[in-house]
């Protein structure tokens, strides 16, 4: 890594601690750093997560947001180390800090010391609740499988209590342990594969699109529930959605992804109040306001860029409402303010002035 990348990510990760909780701050339980991960092919590889950092807070709940084709998935599976060829992560690290415990760098991790982590200390959410959940098991034996391989000892009965208890925090009665999934409604699916992230009590739950097959009510109390266990629990939470006006419900702070970078990182209050970036600005007039009257809507003009053929300067150039003639040959520098860091050249004073 250069002295300039570090610089970076030293000031990305100061100015994401801004607004965060003071003891998260002090006790992390994951650290990112310039991690870059690339879709290797014939002709190449498609860069899809370029020289990512943040840090993410013990009890924390961070969003993950921006349109498809982002980058948001190839983060998080990489992060979880779920990621499968052709993705293949080519620099970068990904510190998990397991309480009292000192750090351990995820990247260089083999299969097995993996296993160790998952479910234990960090479990994920996936989008589809139907194909997270074995189509041919009852629930009950779904959930004792999972806690009776993580919890050496853990005999039926035991597992059983447990179960009762895991659904009956997400609002499913008992008897449905004997469900097949077939049997359940999506919400109720989509509930279940929560419990059942929760059940060996991890630090970390990282979710992608966790409530996208379930309506807009549905959405909302499933990811109450998921709040209320956080307090209640402690651990940490990525949500990633393309919903921001949902996680400026529910996230501390909020990460917006563009072309496979992060271009903005902060409070979930300062991004819906003064986003910094244009595209988050654009982001956010994209959606209804929960909480407000509604007021017109104004997409964002064109279409993401090809991964594989980055416009020049400042990615976002061809569609930027507000943009300058130097975007289409300057990198953006990231630039920290008091409560979010972003990537624009209007950020930096020579500009403004
Ligand atoms: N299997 C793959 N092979 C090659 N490139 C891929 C593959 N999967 C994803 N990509 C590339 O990575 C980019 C980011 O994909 P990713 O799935 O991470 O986006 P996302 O933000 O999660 O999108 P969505 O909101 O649609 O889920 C895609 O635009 C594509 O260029
Ligand atoms: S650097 Fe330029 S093009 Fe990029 S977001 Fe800022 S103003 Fe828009
Ligand atoms: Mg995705």
């Amino acid at each position: 890594m250069t002295a300039d990348t570090r610089a970076d990510a030293d000031r990305l990760v100061a100015a994401a601690r801004a607004g965060q909780d003071e003891q998260a701050q002090a006790d992390p339980v994951l650290d990112v750093r310039d991690l870059t991960v690339s879709y290797i092919g014939p002709d190449g590889g498609t860069v899809a997560c370029r020289d990512v950092s943040f840090q993410l807070g013990r009890g924390e709940v961070l969003g993950i947001a921006g349109e498809s084709g982002s980058g948001k998935s190839t983060l998080i599976t990489a992060l979880t180390r779920l990621q499968r060829p052709p993705a293949t992560t080519t620099a970068g690290s990904i510190v998990f800090h397991p309480a009292g415990r000192p750090g351990i760098d995820l990247v260089p991790l083999g299969a097995r010391a993996l296993r160790k982590l998952r479910w234990t200390s960090m479990s994920i959410v996936l989008q589809s609740a139907m194909d997270a959940l074995n189509p041919v098991m009852r629930l009950g034996d779904q959930f004792a499988d999972v806690l009776r391989t993580h919890n050496r000892g853990m005999d039926r009965a035991a597992a059983r209590t447990r179960t009762t208890e895991l659904l009956g925090m997400v609002g499913i009665s008992a008897d449905r342990a004997r469900s097949f999934p077939h049997e359940m409604s999506g919400g109720m699916r989509q509930r279940a594969t929560i419990a059942l992230a929760l059940a060996c009590s991890p630090q970390l739950v990282v979710m992608d699109e966790p409530t996208t097959a379930v309506d807009v009510v549905m959405q909302r109390q499933i990811l109450a529930q998921v709040l209320r266990l956080r307090r209640e629990l402690g651990f940490a939470v990525i949500i990633v959605t393309h919903d921001l006006s949902l996680l400026l419900e529910v996230a501390d702070r909020i990460a917006i992804m563009y072309a496979g970078r992060i271009v903005e990182i902060g409070s979930a209050r300062a991004l819906y109040r003064s986003p910094a970036h244009p595209y988050t600005r654009g982001l956010r007039d994209s959606f209804p306001p929960l909480h407000a009257p509604l007021t017109t809507l104004h997409g964002i003009p064109g279409t993401p860029p090809d991964l594989r053929r980055l416009p020049s300067g400042c990615p976002f150039h061809p569609r930027c409402p507000v943009a300058v003639d130097a975007c289409s040959t300057t990198p953006p520098p990231l630039v920290s303010l008091p409560e979010q860091a972003a990537e624009c050249l209007l950020l930096t004073n020579e500009e403004a002035s």
